[in-house]
C-alpha cells in the first residue's frame, strides 16, 4: 500500500474485483503491478474524484505494445459528422434478414455484429468496403473484417508481460508483440486500399472536392498545411480504425444483453410491446424521431448498461503528475482503473443490484443518465477521455432495440438453460 492514508483493514485483503458486490469492495485499492503502481476505484464518489474533480490529472492513457502496434494516435472527434447512413438501408436489411429467419433459433450477436460493422463503415468510409456474400467482390470479406476486430479486442484486453514489466519487453514471452505487428499489416493493406481509392476520387474532383464522410474530412485536413495539430495518413488510419473498432461490438454487445434479460423476464417484453403499439402503432418501424416517446426502453437500455457495462474496468488513465485525491497520495505515473461493474452493483446506491428491473430508471432513479453525470452510472466513462461516441452508440442500440421488440415475438430456445 503506498497511501498516505491508514488503510482500512479491508484494504489489506483486495476482493477478486469482478466477482464480488461492491459492498464488499473498498472505494480506493493500490496495488503494485510489475513495475507500476495501480489504483482500482469501485465507489462513485471515487470514480467523480478521478473523472471530475482531478480529471486533468489522469485524462492520459498509459502506452502500451498494443497501442504503439495495432493503433496511431488517438484524435478526438465530435459528432457532427455521421449522416443519414446510419440507419434506414442498413437496419432495414438487418430486419429482413431476421424476418427471414423467423420460426427459427437465431444467434443475435452474429447478426448484431454485422449490422453495426455494416453501418459504422458507411459512416466513415462512406461505403461497406467489405463482402458480405460470395457475389461480392470487395478488399475483404465481413469474415475476415470481423476476425481482425476479434483479434484487435483481444489484443487490447490481454495483459502483455512487457507493459507492465518493460525489461522482458523485448523478449515478447507471450508472442502477443508478434500477433500485433501482424495485425496491424492486415489494418493497414486494408486502409491503404481504402485511402488510395478515396484520394483518387479527391483527386478527380480537385477543388470541387466536398468531404460527404469522416474519411473524406480526414484525408483532406491530411493534405491541409496550415493545421496547427498536424494530420497525416497515419493519423487518418488510427483514428477510423479506433472508431470502427470502438463501436461494433460495443453496441452489439449491449443489445445482445439486453435481448437476453428481457427473454428471461417475459413480462418486461410484454411492457416493452405495449409502449410501442401505443406510441408507433403496428403499421411501420420505430424511428429515431420516436426515442424520446419510449421511456421503458430506455429504462431497458439503461439497466443493462448498469448491470452489463462493456468496459467492466473502463480504459486505463495515467496520472500525469503526483496528486492527492481525497487524501490518498497516487503518484505520476499510476495506471488508475475505474471499476465501473462494482459501482453499478453498489448495494448502498442500487436496491437489488443483481436483479433486473428496468422500473428503477423510471420510479426514483429518473434522471440518471449514461452521458457522464451520474457517477453511479458510467458505461461510458466521464470528463475528458468519456466515449466520444457515446451518442452514435446510444442511437445504434437504440434503432436495434427498439425495433427488435417491436417487429418481432422472441422467446428461448426450449432446450436453454439459466
Ligand atoms: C454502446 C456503445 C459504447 C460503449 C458502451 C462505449 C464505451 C466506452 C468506454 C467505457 C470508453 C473509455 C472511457 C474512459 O476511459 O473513461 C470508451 C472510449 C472510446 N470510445 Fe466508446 N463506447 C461505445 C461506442 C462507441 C462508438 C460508437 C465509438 C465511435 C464511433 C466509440 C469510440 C470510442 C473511442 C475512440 C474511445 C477512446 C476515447 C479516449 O481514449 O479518449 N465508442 N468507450
Amino acid at each position: 500500500m503506498a497511501c498516505n492514508r491508514q488503510p482500512q483493514p479491508q484494504w489489506a485483503t483486495p476482493s477478486p474485483i469482478t466477482s464480488q458486490t461492491s459492498t464488499k469492495i473498498c472505494p480506493i485499492m493500490q496495488l503494485t503491478f510489475g513495475s507500476f503502481p495501480v489504483v482500482v476505484a469501485s465507489s462513485a464518489e471515487m470514480a467523480k474524484q478521478f473523472l471530475k474533480t482531478h480529471d486533468h490529472v489522469f485524462a492520459s492513457r498509459p502506452q502500451t505494445a498494443t497501442g504503439k502496434y495495432t493503433t496511431y494516435n488517438y484524435l478526438n472527434i465530435t459528432w457532427a459528422l455521421y449522416g443519414p447512413y446510419w440507419h434506414q438501408g442498413q437496419l432495414r436489411a438487418f430486419f429482413s434478414r431476421l424476418l427471414a429467419l423467423s420460426g427459427k433459433p437465431v444467434l443475435l450477436k452474429e447478426h448484431l455484429s454485422r449490422i453495426t460493422l455494416s453501418i459504422i463503415s458507411r459512416i466513415m468510409l462512406g461505403k461497406k468496403y467489405f463482402s458480405e456474400s460470395k457475389f461480392e467482390t470487395a478488399v475483404v470479406t465481413l469474415e475476415e473484417v470481423k476476425e481482425m476486430l476479434d483479434e484487435l479486442f483481444l489484443l487490447n484486453g490481454l495483459l502483455n508481460i512487457g507493459d507492465w514489466i518493460p525489461w522482458l519487453g523485448f523478449m515478447d514471452l507471450q508472442g502477443y508483440v508478434k500477433r500485433m505487428k501482424a495485425l496491424k499489416k492486415k489494418f493497414d493493406r486494408f486502409h491503404d486500399h481504402v485511402f488510395a481509392e478515396l484520394k483518387a476520387k479527391m483527386k478527380g474532383l480537385m477543388e470541387d472536392f466536398v468531404p460527404k464522410d469522416m474519411v473524406d474530412l480526414l484525408l483532406q485536413l491530411a493534405e491541409d498545411p496550415n493545421l496547427e495539430v498536424k494530420f497525416n495518413y497515419d493519423s487518418d488510419r488510427g483514428f477510423t480504425r479506433d472508431l470502427i473498432a470502438g463501436c461494433t461490438d460495443t453496441s452489439a454487445t449491449t443489445v445482445e444483453w439486453a435481448m437476453s434479460e428481457v427473454m428471461k423476464q417475459p413480462h418486461l417484453i410484454e411492457k416493452a410491446t405495449e409502449e410501442l403499439d401505443r406510441v408507433i402503432g403496428r403499421q411501420r418501424w420505430a424511428e429515431e424521431k420516436d426515442i424520446p416517446e419510449l421511456p421503458y426502453i430506455d429504462a431497458i437500455m439503461k439497466e443493462t448498461m448498469r448491470k452489463h457495462p462493456v468496459a467492466v474496468l473502463l480504459a486505463p488513465h495515467l496520472a500525469q503528475e503526483d496528486c492527492n485525491v481525497s487524501g490518498y497520495d497516487i503518484r505520476k505515473g499510476t495506471r488508475v482503473f475505474i471499476n465501473i461493474w462494482s459501482i453499478g452493483r453498489d448495494a448502498s446506491f442500487w436496491d437489488e443490484p443483481e436483479a433486473f428491473h428496468p422500473e428503477r430508471f423510471l420510479q426514483g432513479k429518473v434522471n440518471m443518465d449514461v452521458k457522464g453525470q451520474s457517477f453511479e452510472l458510467l458505461p461510458f466513462g466521464s470528463g475528458r477521455r468519456m466515449c466520444p461516441g457515446y451518442s452514435l452508440g446510444l442511437k445504434m442500440i437504440r434503432s436495434s432495440l427498439d425495433n427488435m421488440l417491436h417487429g418481432f415475438h422472441w422467446k428461448l430456445p426450449e432446450d436453454h438453460e439459466g
